[in-house]
């Protein structure tokens, strides 16, 4: 932090009000010097600040095309390092509260990958055979070590694409950290269940024999969402029982069962087109993070449209919910102060690979 930067303390104090009148001022203060990307799972006190909103690829995308001198934040750290990785060198990337992680993106660190690399190596030739494959939400190392090994970065709305361009170079792929994504986007492209198998870092190998390790197509680290793992095919069960003529929508983060119950299955900004576009009247069941669906049940009401909450537990992405307005309000303020707080800053030659595997993503 800054020398002088403003404490955060007494911002933990203000009221709603107080706060969000603040958050105004100090963006008006910054002007076109600022941008604020705020991730659909955002809390609406904190969305209706965003300049854009979107899914995790929309909002690279943002950041790649912001003239912004500084990149606020609102979604969780991954996210505030690939606009930190993929934006000019001059632009600053922020997060409003460094604590807000991705409890999925934590199941794999580059120790855990290096060393399954190196298993998997002694089965088959990986760097020939194998493409790996990261999922956006993960550390910046292994955004890198995918750059470094011939992989990529997908995201949940291009996971398809990623994979087709994955086997149009290297036999098999390597799917960290969500075995949800890879599993559900695999079996969409045909490849049979068997065919994929799990990587569970805990045990030597991964857990898997050098038969099954040859014979599979996908190798799928063992990590998921808490969030989305709420989601059971018996909530699907009893709205179409309650509900006959009523949708389902989930993200690919949920289990293979939930999304093969599901009519729809797709990223959160394509969760959010399908809705808008459906019948007026029509009713929705929807899996994926509240905060995400209470804004669509909001804004929809005036079509007459019913959109509601698969689980019946409350499962927030509790990390995205750290960011919050008094933090939005400590960041934007020192900005104004010239104190940059918060910032994201990824090491140079992890950038440099990261970038590699980013711009394969962008690119197609
Ligand atoms: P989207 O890219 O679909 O927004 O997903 C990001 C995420 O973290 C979902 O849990
Ligand atoms: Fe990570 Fe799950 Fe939160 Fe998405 S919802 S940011 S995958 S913890």
């Amino acid at each position: 932090m800054a020398a002088n930067a403003i404490e955060l303390q007494p911002y933990v104090s203000l009221n709603d009000d107080d706060c969000e009148q603040r958050i105004i001022k100090a963006k008006k203060a910054l002007g076109d010097r600022v941008v604020i990307l705020g991730h659909h799972y955002q809390r609406d006190e904190v969305f209706k600040h965003a300049d854009f909103s979107g899914d995790s690829l929309k909002l690279s995308r943002e950041a790649t095309k912001s003239k912004a001198e500084y990149i606020v934040f609102c979604g969780v750290h991954f996210m505030a390092e690939v606009a930190d990785i993929i934006s000019r060198p001059d632009q600053v990337a922020i997060l409003p509260d460094l604590s807000a992680g991705c409890a999925m993106a934590d199941m794999a660190d580059l120790e855990q990958v290096d060393r399954a690399w190196k298993e998997l190596s002694s089965v088959l030739d990986a760097d020939e055979i194998i493409t790996p494959v990261t999922y956006i939400n993960s550390a910046a190392d292994l955004k890198s070590f995918c750059g470094r090994h011939g992989g990529i970065v997908c995201t949940s709305t291009n996971a398809q694409s990623i994979l087709d361009w994955s086997f149009s170079r290297r036999e098999k792929v390597l799917f960290f950290p969500d075995q949800h994504l890879g599993r559900n986007t695999g079996f969409k492209m045909g490849i049979p269940l068997e065919d994929m198998v799990v990587w569970d870092y805990d045990l030597p190998m991964g857990g898997l024999s050098a038969d099954q390790i040859r014979d599979a197509k996908i190798i799928l680290w063992k990590g998921f969402c808490s969030v989305h793992q709420m989601f059971k095919p018996e909530q699907i069960e009893n709205f179409r029982r309650e509900v006959p003529g009523g949708k389902v929508i989930s993200h690919p983060e949920a289990s293979f069962e939930v999304c093969q119950q599901s009519d729809y299955v797709g990223s959160t900004e394509y969760i959010i087109k399908t809705i808008e576009a459906a019948e007026p009247g029509s009713r929705w069941l929807v899996g994926t993070e509240l905060n995400l669906v209470n804004r669509l049940h909001q804004t929809l009401q005036k079509d007459n449209k019913t959109v509601q909450f698969m689980s019946n537990m409350v499962c927030m992405c509790s990390t995205m919910f750290r960011i919050d307005p008094p933090h939005l309000a400590w960041v934007l303020e020192n900005l104004v102060e010239g104190n940059i707080v918060n910032r994201v800053s990824v090491d140079r030659d992890v950038a440099n690979n990261a970038r590699i595997a980013l711009q394969r993503m962008l690119d197609i």
